[in-house]
């Protein structure tokens, strides 16, 4: 299928939670070790022992995590070099609730988009579909998790994005809500469920924020999806828009083309993310244009850019999670970095079980329950 945040500014001021992030960490051999960026973020050391997590705060808000330094403390205000840390248990909880949280762990939210970008912040963003994925990519500090309509292909096995609907995304989309601490999640509205005029496109937000819990959504277009984008802000619902290469009109695209090519595609792409941003959009992504016109385009904005396949310029950068972690078969995009295989990791595991049981190895006394 193509289509293919954060450091923290001063001050830094340690957060103790009490509360051990994860009931189960993985162990030392966990196989969840990806490569390590080149400006990481404060995350999770899976290496760690359990007990008390530290969490970073900053001015923007946004949290990451690091490992154990202090024995845990008392939530509240706290006084470190003389700047007062409000902690999330401090943020008034509008309606009560909140039962369960994890105190020490702030919510990515839009309004951190426009901080990073003017921070020179790079955000980051995967697509998710399920608890198992969004609770891994969410512990690793991932900003934002789209529930992209994508899932048409990876969940669902359809050719293109165009069948999958509302009914199919939201248990999908709620599911990745259920599992999240920090990030953003973005609901992708499917072909269909918005074209018809900005009423639509309002009852299909409605829905995503009602069923599934989410907390923005997205939808394709640029100058021809402004009305939709402008409703569904006015409601109070966070937009993400989407341009440049958009999957949902592929046959109308005559396949999958690079956009914003030659001047014209350039003008063509800087007036669709004017019209974005002008309608509301809190972000907008770049699917596949060339880096001259995603730069452009990037430095002409308020709102941040979020790449797919868009260069490095970009204020973020997206992928597809099945793309990205080398679940995909076959030929992939250039733009796509398999930052795993794990398509061959099951597929080697599976032949070694199927091997072990038919040779009597598996299970072996270890294994067993005995009176
Ligand atoms: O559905 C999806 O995964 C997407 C992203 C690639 C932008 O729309």
């Amino acid at each position: 299928m193509i289509s293919p945040w954060l450091a923290c500014p001063e001050p830094a001021c340690p957060i103790t939670d009490p509360t051990p992030l994860m009931a189960n960490s993985p162990p030392t051999s966990s196989p969840y070790k990806g490569p390590r960026p080149t400006n990481p973020k404060p995350r999770i050391n899976w290496t760690a022992k359990r007990g008390p997590l530290i969490f970073k705060s900053d001015e923007s808000g946004l949290l990451g995590h690091s490992l154990p330094m202090t024995p845990p403390e008392p939530l509240g205000p706290k006084v470190t070099g003389g700047t007062t840390v409000i902690s999330v248990s401090d943020e008034p909880r509008i309606y009560g609730g909140g039962e369960g949280a994890d105190p020490a762990l702030k919510r990515v939210r839009v309004r951190h988009f426009g901080q990073a970008k003017a921070n020179g912040i790079k955000i980051t963003g995967l697509t998710s579909y399920d608890f198992l994925s969004a609770r891994i990519f969410d512990d690793a500090g991932i900003d934002f998790l789209l529930v992209g309509d994508s899932a048409g292909n990876a969940v669902f096995g359809y050719d293109t994005t165009l069948p999958v609907t509302i009914d199919e995304l939201v248990p999908l989309c709620a599911a990745v809500v259920r599992a999240v601490r920090r990030a953003l999640v973005v609901a992708d509205m499917p072909f269909g469920s918005y074209e018809n005029g900005p009423e639509e496109a309002l009852h299909t937000a409605i829905r995503f924020m009602k069923e599934a819990g989410a907390h923005a959504v997205k939808l394709e277009g640029g100058y021809r999806s402004a009305k939709q984008i402008r409703r569904i802000v006015r409601a109070g619902i966070p937009v993400m828009a989407h341009i440049g290469f958009t999957p949902q009109s592929e046959h109308g695209l005559g396949g999958h083309i690079i956009q914003g090519r030659g001047e014209g595609g350039a003008k063509e792409l800087m007036d669709d993310a004017l019209a974005v941003q002008e309608a509301g959009a809190f972000a907008v992504v770049l699917e596949m244009v060339p880096s001259e016109a995603a730069a452009e385009v990037t430095a002409a904005l308020q709102i941040p850019t979020i790449s797919v396949g868009a260069g490095p310029s970009c204020d973020g950068q997206l992928m597809v999670w099945t793309d990205w972690a080398g679940f995909t078969r076959g030929r992939i995009p250039r733009f796509v970095k398999q930052y795993a295989q794990i398509g061959q990791t099951l597929h080697d595991a599976a032949v070694t079980f199927r091997e072990e049981v038919e040779a009597g190895v598996y299970p072996a006394s270890e294994h067993e329950y005995r009176d």
